[in-house]
C-alpha cells in the first residue's frame, strides 16, 4: 500500500468518526396544537458528553422521547449513523444501540440486584422444554459489569429497593453499558439526589463515556453539566438557545442561560396557556433584568 492509500484510508476513517451516532437536524415535536420543540439542531459523538439543558416545560424530554423512541418527531430530520430514521417503538431505538435510563427507574425494587440487572433479558440454560434460568451466570455476570464500572456493592442479593437512588442509576448505567448501549440517555439523573450521590452518578456518566458511549445528559443543573460535558445545548420554550462546545463556553456563560431570562419566559409561556391572562402585558426579561444587573453592581 502507498503512502497515499494509507492517507486516504485515514481520511475515511477520520470522516467515519465525525458521523455523529445520533443527530437531529430542525427536529420538532408538536402534540396537537401544541408545539413543544421546533427546529433543534443536534449532533451526539462517540466517547463524548452531550448535554442537554433546560428549564421545566423546556423541551427536554420530548426531544429525549423522539430519540429513545416513545414519540416521533413531527418537523425536520432523526438520523442514526447517517441514515434517517423514525421509530415507532423503544424497542426499535434498542436494537440501535439507544438505551435510556429514566428517572422513574423501571426496576422491580423487591427482587435482587442481579436480578433487575437482567430484567426482561434473563440468562437461560438447558435446551427448549426444560429450559430455566442461569442463576449463577447472571450472578457472576451482573458482579463483573458492576465491578468492571467501578461499582462494589457488598451484596447483589439485596433487594434493588434497598439501594441509594445513586446506586439504582449506576446500576441501570452498567446494565445499559452490557446490554451493548452505544448511545445512553440519562433523564435528569441527579435531580433527586444529593450532592455526594449526585457525585457518583456523575463518575458514572464518564465511565461509560470512557467506554466510547455516546451519552445525552439532561439536567436542569449547568453545575453537575459543566462537570463531565463535551458539548452543552440550552433548550428555552423548545427551541435551542445555545449549543456550545466546552470551549466556546464557561460555566458562568452556562449558568447565565439557565438564569433569569429563561425563568421568566417558561413562565410567560406558561400564563399563556391560561385563558384571561394576556402576556403581552407582562414585562419583558430584559427589562426585569437591566435595574437588577444594575443593582447588584451598586452593591460590590
Ligand atoms: N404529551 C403531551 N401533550 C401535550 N403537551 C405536552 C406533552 N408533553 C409535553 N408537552 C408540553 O410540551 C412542552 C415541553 O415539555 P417537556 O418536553 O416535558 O419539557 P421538560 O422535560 O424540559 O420539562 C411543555 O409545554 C409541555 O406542557
Ligand atoms: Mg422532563
Amino acid at each position: 500500500m502507498t503512502t497515499a492509500d494509507t492517507g486516504k484510508n485515514n481520511d475515511q476513517a477520520a470522516a467515519a468518526d465525525r458521523t455523529p451516532v445520533v443527530e437531529l437536524r430542525g427536529t420538532g415535536k408538536s402534540y396537537g396544537n401544541i408545539r413543544a420543540l421546533h427546529g433543534v439542531d443536534l449532533a451526539v459523538h462517540p466517547g463524548k458528553v452531550t448535554c442537554v439543558l433546560g428549564d421545566n416545560g423546556a423541551g427536554k424530554s420530548t426531544l429525549i422521547k423522539i430519540i429513545s423512541g416513545l414519540h416521533q418527531h413531527t418537523e425536520g430530520e432523526f438520523l442514526v449513523d447517517g441514515e434517517a430514521v423514525r421509530f415507532s417503538t423503544p424497542r426499535e431505538a434498542l436494537d440501535r444501540g439507544i438505551a435510556t435510563v429514566y428517572q422513574d427507574l423501571a426496576t422491580v425494587p423487591l427482587m435482587p440486584v442481579w436480578r433487575n440487572f437482567f430484567l426482561g433479558s434473563e440468562m437461560t440454560k438447558g435446551p427448549w422444554p426444560v429450559r430455566r434460568l442461569d442463576i449463577a451466570r447472571m450472578k457472576k455476570t451482573a458482579d463483573e459489569e458492576l465491578r468492571n464500572m467501578g461499582i462494589v456493592l457488598d451484596d447483589l442479593e439485596q433487594p434493588i429497593g434497598t439501594l441509594s437512588g445513586g446506586q439504582r442509576q449506576c446500576v441501570a448505567i452498567a446494565r445499559a453499558v452490557y446490554f451493548g448501549a452505544r448511545v445512553l440517555i440519562l433523564d435528569e439523573p441527579t435531580a433527586a439526589l444529593g450532592v455526594k450521590q449526585s457525585g457518583v452518578v456523575l463518575k458514572y456518566i464518564a465511565a461509560a463515556r470512557d467506554r466510547g458511549l455516546g451519552v445525552i445528559f439532561i439536567t436542569h443543573n449547568p453545575h453537575h453539566a459543566y462537570m463531565v460535558g463535551d458539548h452543552f445545548n440550552v433548550l428555552r420554550l423548545g427551541t435551542l438557545e445555545l449549543s456550545a462546545d466546552r470551549s466556546e463556553v464557561s460555566l458562568e456563560e452556562l449558568t447565565n442561560h439557565m438564569a433569569g431570562g429563561a425563568e421568566l419566559a417558561a413562565l410567560k409561556h406558561e400564563l399563556a396557556q391560561v385563558r384571561g391572562v394576556d402576556v403581552e402585558e407582562l414585562p419583558e426579561a430584559k427589562d426585569l433584568q437591566a435595574p437588577m444587573a444594575a443593582s447588584s453592581e451598586g452593591n460590590s
